[in-house]
């Protein structure tokens, strides 16, 4: 399939239409975007690669990120990850407190802002170098060494980060933290940080288009097993509140950022990733949800 042409005409088609999404505004660092940057890449686990637009250039990958932290998490402890954080879909914002309460302090998942913090936690638990495990982590699932996190971000979010701190302080009051609050913040501030290209995210999710294996190195990250519960888990939860409208129009897993990033990853395929910074009001890349409906409507390539 002629993906490159594909792409050039969904992005023709998308330019037509006016954009009413808005950068992140309230991470002061990543307000400072050029709103019309456009990029995509897909890479085929066969090694092909398609790209589009500002693909090479690195963005801030945000919450996809949390895809990252939680199967190292997974991959490293046996027992306890399910007793901390749940795998059902929240419906509620991904900054959302609303439900921990009722919840006594378990997050209803690991990729709203209350499962991740806690999935920190866990790293900061099992890891010495929590920080430097995580980055060494991905520049091994992508083979990139440069990948890094920007100091930048990761102060302008502690600064405005009262939610998360509230998040954090309220599952630290119900027991769900063990480590010292500051410490789990530092790294799920980081974590969120990490900038990388369309190409790179494409490259480093591919491992679960491929049975947990990264296809390039041979390198088994998850059992087939688990790499189903990895992508049922970003197909049910991967886009916050607007995961169900995700699998209704496009019907791939995938993880979105408030950097403008979405990865979707479709088994045994492909994984493709999508940069457009101005989001919708669900937190979500307004034209990149747009692009990605209509690649798998035109490709008639989607799981369902
Ligand atoms: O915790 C935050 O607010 C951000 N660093 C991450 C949020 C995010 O990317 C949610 N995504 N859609």
């Amino acid at each position: 399939m002629d993906y490159n042409k594909i792409f050039e005409d969904i992005y023709t088609e998308l330019s037509k239409i006016d954009n009413k999404g808005v950068v992140a505004e309230y991470i002061p660092e990543l307000s400072k975007i050029d709103p019309n940057k456009f990029g995509v890449q897909l890479t085929t686990v066969e090694g092909d690669k398609f790209a589009f637009g500002d693909w090479d250039e690195r963005f801030s990958i945000q919450s996809i990120a949390k895809v990252f932290s939680y199967v190292l998490a997974y991959s490293l402890i046996k027992s306890d990850l399910w007793d901390r954080v749940g795998v059902e879909p929240s419906g509620t914002a991904f900054n959302s407190l609303v439900q921990l309460e009722s919840d006594k302090g378990i997050p209803r998942n690991p990729f709203i802002n209350a499962g991740a913090i806690v999935v920190c936690d866990i790293l900061v638990s099992e890891l010495e170098k929590p920080k430097e495990d995580i980055l060494t982590f991905i520049r091994e699932l992508s083979g990139i060494n440069s990948i890094n996190f920007n100091s930048r971000v990761a102060e302008s979010e502690r600064s405005t980060g009262f939610t998360n701190m509230a998040l954090v302080n309220f599952m630290k009051s119900f027991g769900n933290i063990h480590n010292d609050i500051e410490e789990v913040m530092d790294l799920y501030f980081n974590l969120c940080s990490i900038e990388m290209n369309c190409m790179e995210v494409s490259k480093s999710f591919l491992f679960l288009a491929n049975n947990g294996v990264v296809p390039y190195s041979g390198k088994s990250i998850l059992s087939p097993s688990r790499t189903k519960r990895a992508n049922a888990l970003m197909q049910s939860c991967g886009f916050y509140d607007e995961s169900g409208q995700f699998t209704f129009k496009v019907g791939l897993p995938g993880k979105s950022g408030v950097g403008g990033g979405i990865v979707a990853v479709h088994p045994q395929r492909y994984c493709i990733t999508v940069w457009s910074p101005p989001l919708n009001p669900k937190g979500n890349s307004y034209k990149g949800m747009l692009f990605l409906e209509e690649f798998t409507t035109r490709t008639e390539l989607s799981i369902f």
